[in-house]
């Protein structure tokens, strides 16, 4: 628990730079790094970048795998994820363009390109730590409540709180938000070595409380996590108001 987001995303930051730091790399395995959208992952990304700038870090043999797409967006679109991730961390750390993946929510075939993200995460021998948001509705990437807590990556009819809840991105207004995201399953997630969970604000302090003081249950697929051997959730003062 830290008192703010920006200390929040200061301690997340830290903990990515020395896991990632203290990896051996090589040609054949790189840092597996699986990233977030969203605001709560903001802070950190800012920190990361100065630790970049600041030459402590470096994503040279990083290579990213983000957790999820809208369905039907172009990768160009302004509110694509794709476009989001370069805006805010891409274009400013030292990332080659071809070390990240982000599923296409405009490919022609959407089932053939979620088993695909699934066998290249394969190939590259698992994802070491997956850096993950929640929503307010305790969703982990978009794995909705009532996701199967075995899913894998695959296409997720989205909420209608979930596209409420977004619809601060399209102007507010929820005709824009798409209704379908391409989506790395619950089970994708578990597989990782290490979990990094940020949770920030009150709207969270529900889904917070459901995921680690109550059952594992699809219905907040957040408290899958509970069956990590190694997931660390890292949350402000405020979102601790419903423990
Ligand atoms: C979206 C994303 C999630 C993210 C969630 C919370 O639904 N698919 O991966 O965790 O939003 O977003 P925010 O951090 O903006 O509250």
């Amino acid at each position: 628990i830290r008192d703010d987001p920006v200390a929040v995303g200061d301690y997340i930051a830290k903990y990515i730079c020395k896991r990632i730091n203290d990896f051996a790399p090589s040609a054949e395995r790189p840092f597996v790094l699986g990233l977030p959208t969203g605001s709560s992952p903001l802070p950190t990304y800012k920190a990361l970048i100065k630790l970049v700038k600041s030459g402590n870090l470096s994503f040279q043999h990083v290579v990213t795998f983000n957790m999820d797409e809208y369905v039907g967006l172009p990768r160009d679109h302004p509110k694509s994820y794709h476009s989001f991730m370069f805006q805010e961390f891409f274009s400013q750390v030292d990332i080659p363009a071809s070390q990240v993946n982000i599923l296409d929510g405009n490919a022609p075939d959407l089932v053939a390109e979620c088993n695909a993200y699934e066998e290249r995460i394969k190939s590259f021998g698992g994802v070491e730590l997956f850096f993950g948001g929640a929503g307010a509705d305790g969703h982990i990437a978009f794995n909705e409540p009532g996701s199967s807590l075995a899913s894998r990556t695959r296409i997720k009819t989205l909420t209608h709180d979930t596209v409420v809840a977004n619809a601060r991105f399209f102007d507010n207004d929820i005709s824009k938000v798409p209704r379908m995201a391409l989506t790395i399953g619950v089970g994708t997630v578990l597989d990782s070595r290490e979990v990094v969970i940020v949770v920030t604000g009150l709207g969270k302090s529900l889904a917070l409380s459901k995921a680690i003081e109550g059952g594992v249950n699809h219905l907040w697929t957040f408290s899958a996590l509970q069956l990590h051997p190694w997931a660390l959730i890292v949350v402000d003062e405020d979102a601790t108001a419903e423990l």
